[in-house]
């Protein structure tokens, strides 16, 4: 059986800031979770020749992603973080103070949610089945990094979670879900390696 491996990118400045959406480096925490991710990966998939790394094209997972030596990466824009539109850069603080409906109507129905001028939850799962159908095809494991909104939505697919709680899955930092897809069904573990 071949695993999947899905993080969150290493702590970003605006994860530091707490805004939302961008395209910033990592803190210096997140490239400690690089490092220790790196680690982790070389010594599991030390023997599996055809394993390969999937990031999305935003620099903080491609950052989170460099130290891994030894594998093929593969750069997916369907990878990239839920497109929050007007509101990319702020925090949820100014979204609440400035555009009060909008934080309300997101709060009322996340899945349906859409930003203006950015994407639904429903929208990114729309937009990951070409991804799914390609880790479906993969006889070598996979890992995985990408962005909060994303993976849980590729939690949720292969762990058979309902859709309606998709935008709520905890997905923290820092942390690896290895995902075991066997002939008895899925078994998950998770790594917390800081
Ligand atoms: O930047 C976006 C977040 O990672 C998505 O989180 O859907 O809970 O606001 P949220």
């Amino acid at each position: 059986p071949r695993p999947i491996f899905l993080t969150r990118h290493g702590e970003s400045l605006y994860n530091v800031r707490g805004r939302i959406g961008g395209d910033t480096a990592i803190s210096e925490a997140g490239e400690l979770y690089a490092k220790k991710l790196a680690n982790f990966v070389e010594k599991r998939l030390k023997n599996e020749k055809a394993a390969s790394i999937w990031t999305s094209t935003l620099q903080r997972t491609i950052l989170t992603a460099s130290p891994i030596a030894g594998f093929p990466k593969i750069q997916w824009r369907a990878l990239d973080e839920i497109n929050s539109g007007v509101c990319d850069g702020m925090t949820y603080e100014e979204i609440k103070k400035n555009m009060p409906e909008e934080y309300e109507s997101r709060k009322k129905d996340k899945l349906r949610y859409r930003y203006p001028r950015g994407e639904s939850y429903l929208d990114v799962i729309q937009r990951l089945e070409p991804v799914i159908i390609e880790l479906e095809r993969q006889r070598a494991p996979v890992v995985v990094v990408s962005h909060q909104a994303v993976l849980r939505a590729l939690y949720a697919y292969f762990a058979d979670r309902p859709l309606k709680e998709v935008p709520h899955i905890e997905t923290p930092l820092h942390t690896i879900i290895e995902i075991q897809m066997g002939v008895t069904g899925v078994q998950e573990k998770r790594y917390k390696l800081m």
